[in-house]
């Protein structure tokens, strides 16, 4: 089972129009309300491909019955901490004639530091007995840049694996605490290098230097370009594959559902590399935010082809 933390969950308001016109008068053709946050995907991705998932972190009593409900209809299990306020909304107009998303996200309600401390105490309940734990996503104003170092540094006496996927000062903060496993994208990792990287290899070279600080294995995403794997012994290369695009939302969720679940089912590098790029493949052919079923990922982990990188 994989247990994962939400501290800035979202509710994800979906308008299509025809063409957007910025500053007239639009008519909204379509809409979708999603439940949102990195955690809250997770969960979802992972347990669409047939894993257990729980999610951790907090709700809030206006609006967060969405959440509650998109986790309720798939079974997965919740321990949210709820706090006062309306959830916050995440706005995106997508215009149909240039397929192109504008995004209005709201910065969320903060949590004080009484809901940290009951927080921190209930991840290191809940995680007891669940197998990985994941932390990943945006936090909201007023929480700490190290409170995914204090989270993991909290479990550290559980037997327990430790994942991380962030960005900035979180990534940078969370490494401190060594996880297990973490995914940045291309991005992410030259901003914690703070170097230019221009390829898979170099991408591969420069993860190393984090193995080196502590970390097991890093799982860098390339977007199109598919992604890198290493840890001290290996490092494999797996192009993106050519699919057509219907949304990228959820990619990099999606990729760390798969590692997970090859993960859990004890498999190594390689096939967690397979599994990853299966899944996000399979989520990044879907529209807007839906993510890949079991049957997809099944039918995408063949396509997959894997090279050996230099050690
Ligand atoms: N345009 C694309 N074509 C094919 N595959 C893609 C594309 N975009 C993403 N993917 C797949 O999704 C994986 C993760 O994508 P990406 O590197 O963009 O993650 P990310 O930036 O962490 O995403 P997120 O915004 O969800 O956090 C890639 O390694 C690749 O397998
Ligand atoms: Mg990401």
């Amino acid at each position: 089972m994989i247990t994962t933390v939400t501290l800035n969950p979202s509710i994800d308001k979906t308008v299509v129009v025809d063409s957007f016109i910025y500053g007239g008068t639009n008519r909204i053709v379509d809409t979708r309300i999603d439940a949102g946050g990195k955690g809250i995907n997770l969960a979802v991705a992972f347990s669409q491909l047939g894993g257990k998932a729980r999610c951790l972190g907090f709700n809030y009593d206006g609006g967060g019955e969405v959440i509650l409900a998109a986790l309720e209809k798939r079974g997965i299990n919740n321990d949210f901490i709820t706090l006062d306020g309306d959830i916050r909304i995440n706005q995106k107009i997508y215009d149909r004639s240039k397929q192109v998303v504008t995004e209005l996200n709201e910065l969320g309600l903060p949590p004080n530091i009484d809901d940290l401390s009951i927080l921190k105490k209930r991840v290191v309940r809940d995680s007891e007995g669940s197998g990985i734990l994941v932390l990943c996503g945006s936090i909201p104003e007023g929480v700490p840049k190290t409170i995914y170092r204090e989270l993991f540094e909290a479990v550290a006496h559980l037997s327990i694996t430790t994942v991380l996927d962030a960005e900035g000062d979180l990534l940078r903060e969370g490494l401190k605490a060594k996880p297990y496993l973490i995914k940045p994208n291309l991005f992410e990792l030259e901003t914690v290098l703070d170097e230019k990287i221009t390829s898979p290899y170099e991408a591969a070279k420069a993860a190393k230097r984090l193995l080196d600080d502590g970390i097991k294995i890093v799982c860098v995403s390339l977007g199109s370009d598919g992604a890198v794997i290493l840890d001290t012994d290996e490092a494999y290369y797996a192009p993106g594959l050519k699919v057509k695009v219907r949304g990228t939302t959820g990619a990099g969720d999606s990729m760390l559902a798969g590692l997970c679940l090859a993960h859990e089912e004890g498999l190594g590098l390689e096939d967690m590399l397979r599994y990853g790029i299966a899944a996000s493949t399979a989520s990044v052919m879907k529209e807007g935010t839906l993510l890949c079923t079991k049957e997809e990922f099944d039918g995408m982990l063949p396509k997959v082809r894997i090279k050996r990188l230099p050690a």
